[in-house]
């Protein structure tokens, strides 16, 4: 049993996309255990995003990520952080299976509808960036 971190992204928000999202996840099996609609500040998106400064895109996902309210969502369940990227698909919509949610609803890399953790580690350290480090099973 593990948790994985996953949140509806600004476009995913606007595009009145959460409840399929979380739907999908349900459907799967997995638990959610916490969740919280909310704006996020540059010392968060910076804090989040940190394996990506320098990078060619790092401006625009911190202005992308802070242009409007995401929701944020804890889930827990067998091998969360996998079961949520196979539910998730590739980062590039272009390159997801199809019925994944990426290939499903997004065209484009930078608005990519939806983050998910990449490993336990990852996970652990965005839970607590987002919902605090007192935030327990
Ligand atoms: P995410 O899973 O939130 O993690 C980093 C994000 O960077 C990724 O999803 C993409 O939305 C975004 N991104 C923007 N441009 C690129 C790019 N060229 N290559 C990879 N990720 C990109």
């Amino acid at each position: 049993m593990n948790r994985t971190f996953v949140m509806v992204k600004p476009d995913g928000v606007a595009r009145n996309l959460i409840g399929v999202i979380m739907t999908r996840f349900e459907r799967k099996g997995l638990k959610l255990t916490n969740a919280k609609m909310m704006n996020i500040d540059r010392e968060l998106a910076e804090k989040h995003y940190i394996e990506h400064v320098g990078k060619p895109f790092f401006e625009e996902l911190i202005d992308f990520i802070m242009s409007g309210p995401v929701f944020a969502m804890v889930w827990e369940g067998q091998d969360a952080v996998k079961n949520a990227r196979s539910l998730i698909g590739r980062t590039n919509p272009s390159e997801a299976a199809p019925g994944t949610i990426r290939a499903d609803y997004a065209l484009d890399v930078s608005s990519n509808i939806v983050h998910g953790s990449d490993s336990d580690e990852s996970a652990e350290r965005e839970i607590t960036n987002f919902f605090g480090k007192s935030f327990e099973l």
